[in-house]
């Protein structure tokens, strides 16, 4: 079995505990064929970027590059979250068009590519991930690597004409011809990059689904909808039960439902609609006044972007009018948290609410609305309000699914939710924890892969 070299710009080294799925499913992966795990090591420093940090743990090796201020500026917070980031959830409205961030983009895509390509071996398979290395498979192939390599877009992949308006497109979007497979979250993604590069990027589908690049160079691009580890998150939902801040929590609702949402704090999450919608539920069911709280946990994420900011703002607005309009002496109907907490405790909470509002405005996939699925009790599982614009949706179907524009369909489907009987309750439940169950993270990571390799 060859060598797995997996990249991203976040890499889960050993002790700095990011317990998220993603990393628990490529660290099995690395664990299985041993490898390198390689990416920005988190650090913006005053030196020049490159200098390369390396820890081991049994046959994964965990490599991570500082980047300087200037670089983390122009690479992340520039190009990748004010740019790529908006862009590819639709948000047109919110690019930022720098020539200058884009440049430094490409120039510490080429930075990652110099340190990288020494480490590579002919017979490895290199895993890249996301939106911030888009370039850099090329880039490895410019320095002259011929081994497979793999990309997956966890975020949604824009229709072509909202690519279009990106100055320089075909510079980056042209990059992911260098790739084996490029690998999307949902079919709808699939076909909107074929649609681009048979519009836009000079490349045409063959009869047999693979794609050709101008340069006659063939590739694959194909569907792989991302998995959560089922089996872990129940077991730890279950056994979170007895964790004093869920005991907390519960204590504190008394006898009154839980409605969630856990979201890093960022438009596409839609939480000013969320907070809408619900606001709108507690004015069209006053029959259900004072019988379900609604906690929001929405820690605060790349608060060096201006939008970020604004947002939360915006939000501390909103959950105010709400309250001040709402609230009893003895009853907050909002309770609007920054605070994060660990995984586990977090599946906890999952499992003490009624109802999962995840209603973002555009997501690659949403995990949070997976896991919600897989930490509810099997005896008395919680609904999930769900939003259409998520890839989660093509998948978990038995879901009540919401238009997160909607704000009295929102507002209907969180009262629909909480008076739902058991029986229908398990039955939609059953049928997404074994869809969960058949499409985990393990399968996600093997699909990939064996496609990579069969590529
Ligand atoms: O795909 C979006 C994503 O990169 C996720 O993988 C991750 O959970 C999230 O954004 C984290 O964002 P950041 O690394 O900017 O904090």
């Amino acid at each position: 079995m060859s060598r797995l070299v997996v990249v991203s710009n976040r890499v889960a080294v050993p002790g700095e505990q990011r317990a998220g799925g993603l990393a628990v499913g490529l660290q099995a992966a690395l664990e299985e064929r041993g490898g390198v795990w390689f990416g920005w090591s988190g650090k913006s420093v005053r030196d020049e970027s490159g200098a390369l940090h390396e820890q081991r743990d049994g046959d994964i090796q965990f490599v991570t590059m500082d980047l300087n201020k200037r670089d983390v500026d122009g690479y992340y917070n520039g190009f990748a979250n004010r740019t790529l980031w908006p862009l590819l959830h639709f948000r047109l409205d919110l690019v930022d068009y720098d020539r200058g961030t884009r440049e430094t983009y490409h120039r510490v895509n080429a930075l990652f590519a110099d340190k990288l390509a020494p480490l590579l071996r002919e017979d490895d398979i290199v895993w890249i991930h996301d939106y911030h290395l888009i370039p850099l498979g090329a880039l490895l192939r410019e320095r002259g690597i011929g081994c497979r390599i793999g990309f997956f877009l966890h975020v949604p992949m824009p229709s072509a004409d909202l690519l279009q308006a990106m100055p320089d497109h075909l510079r980056l979007l042209s990059s992911l011809y260098a790739y084996d497979l490029v690998g999307f979250q949902t079919q709808r993604d699939t076909d909107r990059f074929q649609t681009y590069l048979r519009l836009f990027g000079g490349g045409r589908v063959l009869p047999d689904g693979r794609l050709q690049a101008p340069d006659g160079r063939h590739f694959r691009a194909a569907t792989f909808p991302i998995g959560i580890d089922t089996a872990r998150i129940a077991a730890q939902a279950k056994a979170a039960a007895n964790k004093s801040a869920v005991k907390d929590l519960r204590a504190s609702l008394r006898d009154r439902q839980l409605a969630i949402g856990v979201d890093r704090l960022d438009y596409s999450k839609g939480l000013p609609e969320r907070f809408q919608g619900f606001e709108r539920y507690l004015d069209r069911h006053p029959d259900q006044h004072g019988s379900l709280t609604y906690l929001q946990i929405a820690p605060v994420s790349r608060g060096d972007v201006t939008e970020y900011r604004q947002l939360r703002t915006q939000l501390e607005q909103i959950a105010g009018h709400i309250n001040g309009g709402h609230a009893a002496p003895d009853w907050t109907p909002l309770r609007y948290v920054n605070q994060n907490f660990s995984h586990a405790t977090l599946t906890g909470f999952y499992r003490a609410a009624a109802v999962g509002l995840v209603t973002p405005l555009r997501d690659g996939m949403n995990l949070v609305a997976k896991e919600y699925v897989a930490s509810q009790d099997p005896d008395n599982p919680g609904v999930l309000v769900l939003s259409l614009l998520a890839g989660a949706a093509d998948e978990l179907k038995q879901a009540l699914l919401v238009n997160p524009h909607d704000l009295d369909g929102v507002a209907d489907a969180i009262a629909t939710a909480s008076t739902m009987s058991l029986k229908r309750r398990q039955e939609r439940w059953h049928a997404m924890m074994e869809h969960l169950h058949r499409f985990d993270i393990n399968h996600w990571r093997r699909s990939f892969l064996g496609t990579l390799e069969s590529a």
